[in-house]
């Protein structure tokens, strides 16, 4: 086996996809489709560009959904890609062929869902939503040059509620998600697929009962 020096312009080793909601100025909701973005606790790390219209909403209501769209949802996903809810859009989304999209919901054809803890609707076709609330934000690569400084921020929300299908639930445990049943959407390199089938061997780390990680919510 021999390994070769490469240098890719992106590093996207495979990450899920999450759907953000937020709430625009005049109410409306906006739909920002990532996938830099994990999970310790029941906290939320998001890599988000700082003229995103997420982040611009993130920041100001400090609310948001996560959705997770299932890897059968590519339609869906592939309908909110190169679209910014922000108007005009940023010249750097111009070069890219993005374009101004008011209606995330309609051009997608998905559904909102009222939420319980948070403004932001959560999305209806997505098997796994959470309602979350901003604490906190870190800039990254501020020590590159020029307009590139300050462009990317590391914004730490908490999970105040999550919901699932009833049918990821693992069975026999309130509070487990079936790991077999629950197919996410990954981003490998800009495209995206799905997970395979759990390889045969059983996993060490999850001879760690779960519940032994729940941290104190708050
Ligand atoms: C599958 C996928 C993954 C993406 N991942 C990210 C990401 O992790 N961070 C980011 O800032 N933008 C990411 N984007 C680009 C955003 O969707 C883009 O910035 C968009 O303008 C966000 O919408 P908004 O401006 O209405 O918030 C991704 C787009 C797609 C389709």
């Amino acid at each position: 086996m021999s390994h070769v020096t490469v240098n890719p312009a992106i590093l996207y080793w495979g990450t899920p996809v999450v759907l953000i909601t937020t709430s625009n100025e005049d109410g409306s909701s906006n739909i920002g489709p990532v996938s830099s973005a994990f999970w310790l606790g029941h906290r939320c790390m998001l890599g988000l560009e700082h003229n995103s219209k997420t982040t611009i909403n993130l920041r100001r209501t400090k609310e948001c959904t996560l959705n997770l769209p299932s890897d059968e949802m590519i339609q869906q996903v592939n309908a909110l890609a190169k679209t910014t809810g922000s108007e005009p859009v940023p010249d750097i989304k111009v070069a890219l062929g993005y374009r101004y999209e008011k209606d995330k919901f309609g051009v997608a054809g998905l559904h909102e869902q009222a939420s319980e803890t948070v403004q932001p609707p959560r999305i209806r076709e997505c098997p796994a939503q959470m309602e979350a609330v901003m604490v906190g934000e870190y800039e990254m690569m501020s020590s590159l040059p020029g307009e590139a400084k300050g462009f990317t921020l590391a914004i730490e929300v908490r999970v105040t509620r999550t919901y699932v299908l009833e049918s990821l639930r693992l069975v026999g445990h309130e509070n487990r998600i079936d790991p077999d049943k629950w197919r996410p959407m990954i981003t490998n390199f800009q495209h995206l697929y799905g997970l395979r089938q759990r390889n045969g061997e059983e996993s060490t780390l999850a001879t760690i009962e779960e519940e032994l990680y729940r941290l104190p919510d708050c």
